[in-house]
């Protein structure tokens, strides 16, 4: 009904998600409270899985990109979808690994890996390590020959494509702290140095343009840019390399009006250009993989709050206050992101209120969404933010020394615990 086909309205005009009431979750849960839809997320995989064997004779891999949610759960989900899994530090591969995900599917990225998370990923025997930079290739080579072990690698690669989205998430152009510049010759130079290492196999490459992109022209661009790149290795080197990934960033629907492509459209397209460039320069066709994140559980995620104080003052705004923000959703104050805000006990109403919906960490800009339509509302309402599935738990802080909320799964009408709430203790744990 909403953002996903899992999010509805039951007949007592109480919103729901895979087939639970959401005031019923919050009543036995608490808030505030994550809720996500493992139906709409094993969908989501499919489909990204289903559009390579579409457009690309599935001659390729779908990697999650596990910063957008992770916990054992969402690993055993993805493992049982037959993808792989995009890890960017020690914390997300070790979630991995103690979720029993097989190490040959994960895939290692970052633009500073430390010395122990190189180790760790070594040891582990990740299937490939995303190398961003010289000083990580020296080390990786030294690590590898001292543990007598080959790393199979890709280069991160800017490919100078600037896409169309907040500055703060874009990475594929030349001012960005990720990757090896092509414009440069610094990319060429890091494939040769490869060729010359010790215990170093370069298998690929890989590029990512950025996130919560709409406009699937960039990604194309983007495929087209690295195919003639892989051709003028060859050209340069005489070897072909045969992997390519080609990063994630598909955008999804947060607000009403948003229109992503759908993934099938994005995969055709990228297919052509990844087919047409490799004809046009005589290389043969690599294994694609692309690393979706947002895109699998963005819109298939929601937070619950209660609604406590509201302050109502006269020609400059109303204050709904909940009992959660920043430190579970900072993206407003960081990204300025756009939501859809419901009221879960009267979503068959209609939203006719302009409110400003406010956290309660001790920080004026702690806000969850500004000028949004609501129904109207009262303390002790229920308030749903849609398409909370990606970036919020992963990036939820402990600000104001608030626990983090916990996170519920739901599957055709059944809750489950997840990730628990986050205790007093727990917060005090580490402290000495
Ligand atoms: N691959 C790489 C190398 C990435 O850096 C990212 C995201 C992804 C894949 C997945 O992108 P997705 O499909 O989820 O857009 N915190 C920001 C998003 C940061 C994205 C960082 N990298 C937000 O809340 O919008």
């Amino acid at each position: 009904m909403y953002v996903s086909e899992s999010i509805n309205i039951n007949n007592i005009g109480h919103l729901t998600i895979g087939g639970c009431d959401t005031v019923e979750l919050a009543a036995k849960y608490g808030t505030p409270l994550y809720v996500i839809d493992e139906t709409g997320i094993r969908k989501n995989c499919r489909k990204f899985v289903n559009s390579i064997k579409e457009h690309y004779d599935g001659n390729g891999r779908v990697l999650y990109a596990s910063k957008a949610f992770c916990c054992k759960e969402m690993c055993r989900i993805v493992e049982s979808e037959d993808m792989g899994l995009d890890v960017v530090s020690g914390g997300e591969l070790y979630t991995a690994l103690s979720a029993g995900f097989p190490a040959d599917r994960i895939y290692f990225h970052g633009n500073n890996k430390t010395p122990s998370e190189l180790k760790e990923a070594i040891t582990a025997g990740v299937g490939r390590i995303v190398v961003d930079n010289k000083e990580e290739l020296d080390y990786i080579c030294s690590l590898a020959g001292t543990m007598n072990r080959t790393a199979y690698v890709y280069l991160r690669i800017k490919p100078g494509i600037d896409a169309h989205t907040h500055k703060f998430i874009k990475t594929g152009q030349i001012d960005s702290k990720f990757g090896f510049a092509l414009e440069t010759g610094e990319a060429m130079e890091a494939v040769k140095l490869c060729f010359s290492t010790a215990n170093v196999e370069l298998v690929g490459l890989h590029c990512h343009i950025g996130s919560q992109i709409f406009d699937i022209t960039p990604f194309a661009h983007a495929a087209e840019v690295m195919i003639k790149f892989l051709a003028d290795i060859k050209k340069e080197t005489g070897v072909e390399l045969r992997e390519l990934d080609l990063g994630g960033g598909f955008g999804i629907k947060y607000k009403l009006a948003d229109r992503p492509e759908d993934f099938s459209a994005y995969m055709k397209k990228v297919a052509d250009s990844v087919k047409s460039t490799a004809r046009e320069y005589g290389i043969e066709l690599p294994y694609i993989l692309i690393e979706p994140g947002r895109g699998i559980v963005g819109a298939e995620g929601l937070t619950l709050y209660r609604v406590g104080s509201i302050k109502n003052i006269p020609d400059v705004r109303t204050y709904v206050s909940v009992d959660g923000g920043m430190g579970d959703n900072p993206r407003y104050i960081l990204y300025q992101a756009e939501y859809e805000v419901v009221c879960a006990n009267k979503a068959d109403l209609t939203r006719t209120r302009t409110v400003t919906v406010a956290g309660k960490c001790c920080e004026s800009g702690d806000l969850i969404q500004e000028n949004t339509l609501l129904q109207e509302v009262e303390p002790g309402d229920l308030l749903a933010v849609l398409s909370t599935g990606a970036y919020c738990y992963s990036m939820a802080s402990n600000y104001n020394r608030i626990p983090r909320p916990p996170v519920i799964m739901v599957k055709d009408g059944e809750p489950r615990i997840i990730v628990n709430r986050e205790s007093y203790e727990r917060l005090v744990e580490d402290d000495v």
